[in-house]
């Protein structure tokens, strides 16, 4: 019998895991998005788009819809997805699996600063104007406007809009990845003289890092939310194995 799988997704590694299932006669997969994105990347299986209303409304749709594995491939800083997620499936019954990357480690040379929230990491930059690159998320940058004494250099997927109330304020919209000697050459061509951050994991923004260690820049990194205890694996390879193991579906 066929699992019906959910994969609460927005990462590249839920669109990677989703590719690899597509097609695959023992899985149907539907990929959950929030939505934040204008134009969300092309996805390989069907999408639905929006939140569900909480734990219950979740719990509702795997039960309405038949799932059989809810997937949470969310991003490791998304954790109120991931806690609705593991709550929905205790309400459920539908067994959860996490594809969590392992955050990034500091490597000789690296100067990090580690700090609990971006409010901390506005007041690690310090009173004296600097010139900062942030790639934080459109919707996490407003504390800054509370320090208009720095340069910014702003990159996030859709535009900032408004922009910040700061007076200097340079902003890119791209989206990953993006290459060690790119990045590079960005923080040069900008003279920056600190990074914000979140530690994702992952190779597809790690270009940055590793550009600010080839630097000497510092970079500023939020420390991840804590996230349910569910079990989980860290990439799309292990996730196969896991479901190449998985228990038929109940009915
Ligand atoms: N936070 C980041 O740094 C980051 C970076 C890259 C990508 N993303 C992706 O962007 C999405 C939203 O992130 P966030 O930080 O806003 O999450 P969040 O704070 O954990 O979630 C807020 C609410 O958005 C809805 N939601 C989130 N992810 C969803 C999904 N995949 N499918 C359906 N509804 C979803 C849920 O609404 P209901 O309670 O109504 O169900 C959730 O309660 C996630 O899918 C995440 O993987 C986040």
């Amino acid at each position: 019998m066929q699992h019906s799988i959910l994969i609460l997704g927005g990462t590249a590694e839920a669109r990677a895991l989703a590719g690899k299932l597509a097609g695959d006669p023992r899985f149907a997969v539907e990929l959950s998005l929030a939505g934040r994105t204008r134009a969300p990347a092309e996805q390989p299986v069907p999408v639905r788009v929006g939140g569900f209303g909480g734990a219950e409304g979740l719990a509702a749709y795997l039960r309405q819809k038949g799932v059989s594995i809810l997937i949470d491939a969310t991003h490791p800083y998304a954790a109120r997805i991931s806690r609705n997620a593991a709550q929905a499936a205790e309400i459920s019954g539908v067994p959860i699996v996490a594809l969590r990357r392992s955050p990034w480690l500091p490597q000789p040379g690296d100067r990090w600063t580690e700090v609990e929230s971006v409010a901390d990491a506005v007041n690690a930059l310090g009173p004296d104007p600097r010139k900062a690159f942030l790639t934080l998320g459109r919707q996490e940058l407003l504390p800054f406007e509370a320090a208009p004494q720095h340069d910014y250099l702003v990159r996030s997927v859709d535009p900032v809009e408004p922009p910040l109330t700061v007076p200097n304020a340079v902003y890119l919209t791209e989206r990953g990845p993006f290459r060690q000697a790119d990045e590079a050459r960005l923080l040069q061509d900008h003279g920056i003289e600190v990074i914000v951050a979140k530690n994702s994991g992952g190779p597809a923004s790690y270009g940055k890092i590793a550009a600010a260690r080839e630097l000497g820049i510092e970079v500023i990194l939020i420390r991840r939310p804590e996230l349910p205890d569910v079990p989980s694996v860290e990439t799309v390879e292990e996730m196969l194995a896991w479901l190449d193991h998985a228990p038929p579906p109940l009915k």
